[in-house]
């Protein structure tokens, strides 16, 4: 219930669960709304959010586990970003009504699910790769020099976790195979809000409370778009990642060469984060066998090869 979001949310009182419960009644939005602005403003990105290569494979539960793993990492940089950001600008008057450090804060959950993943020393395996620096920066940038934007980052990603995030929770637990107490998934949980639905409705009211002019709610629908365009470059990142990753990935084992190296010290990874400037033979080699054509070409050497030796033993 949404009172129970109340007695946990800072600064909120009684008087405010009675004006939503009256305004969802009436569900009186107007088209110069904070809320509807953003919801009509990023329907496209929405779209194409949906539909990048990463989401889609993820929805239909193609996710190898490595990769669901670099997706915890980005996202762990992403919200630690965003939630410091938000706690340095929790009494400005432009964020203010947004701030729910108990409700909505993932990046203590973000902690939980690597530690699971990686272990105990989780922190040293992790690196922010190229493609969440950028949002990180423009997170970091926005916080420290446009605060009045940063509903805009919160808005994009609390109200995402909040509505497909729970798809992608259920997706993620039975195509890993992880366990139903929760491990590994706990970003997807909302522990402190028991109706996310209602919180929703909450949190545009309170977007469409602030005291904002027509020209900065443009410039917050403009910035949530952004923020959907850095996710989308992720995720992007993360399917090129995904498309050299061998299949022992698929059951947890780590990317590597043979089997047992670590991901992180191939040098072809490390360039495509932008980290190093070698390329790896192998992983090369693997992605151009994954090519029908190579295959094609490899079964016609090989059946060659085989005739010749025939011809050469009779
Ligand atoms: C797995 C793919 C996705 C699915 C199935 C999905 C599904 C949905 C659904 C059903 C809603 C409507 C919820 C409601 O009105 O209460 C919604 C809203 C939203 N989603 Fe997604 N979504 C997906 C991906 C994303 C991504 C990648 C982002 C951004 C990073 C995102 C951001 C949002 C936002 C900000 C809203 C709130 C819209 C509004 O009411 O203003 N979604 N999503």
């Amino acid at each position: 219930m949404l009172s129970d979001v109340m007695e946990t949310s800072e600064g909120v009182d009684e008087a405010e669960v009675l004006h939503y419960e009256e305004m969802e009644e009436e569900s009186d939005v107007s088209p110069a709304d904070l809320s509807e602005l953003l919801k009509e403003g990023t329907k496209e990105s929405h779209d194409r959010a949906e539909n990048t290569q990463f989401v889609k494979d993820f929805l239909k539960g193609q996710i190898k586990k490595e990769l669901f793993k670099l997706a915890t990492v980005a996202l762990y940089f992403t919200y630690s970003a965003l939630e410091e950001e938000m706690d340095n600008n929790k009494d400005h008057p432009a964020f203010a009504p947004l701030y729910f450090p108990l409700e909505l804060h993932r990046k203590e959950e973000l902690a939980k699910d690597l530690e699971y993943f990686y272990g105990e020393d989780w922190k040293e395996k992790i690196q922010c790769s190229e493609a969440t620096k950028c949002y990180v920066d423009r997170i970091h940038q926005v916080g420290q020099h446009e605060p009045e934007l940063l509903v805009a980052h919160a808005y994009t990603r609390y109200m995402g976790d909040l509505s497909g995030g729970q798809v992608l929770k259920k997706v993620a637990q039975r195509a890993l195979k992880l366990p139903s107490s929760g491990e590994g998934i706990q970003f997807y949980v909302f522990e402190n809000i028991s109706n996310a639905q209602q919180f929703k409705q909450f949190y545009r009211a309170r977007m469409n409370a602030l005291d904002l002019d027509k020209k900065t709610k443009e410039k917050i629908v403009e910035e949530a778009n952004a923020a959907f365009k850095f996710n989308m470059q992720v995720f992007d990142e993360l399917d090129k990642i995904g498309a050299l990753l061998t299949e022992e990935a698929q059951d947890g084992g780590l990317p590597v060469h043979d089997g047992k190296g670590n991901l992180h010290k191939c040098p072809y990874y490390a360039t495509k984060l932008g980290k190093g400037d070698a390329s790896c033979p192998y992983h090369i080699a693997m992605a151009m066998l994954k090519q029908p054509t190579m295959q094609f070409i490899l079964a016609a050497c090989i059946a060659m090869a085989a005739g010749v030796a025939a011809w050469y033993v009779m």
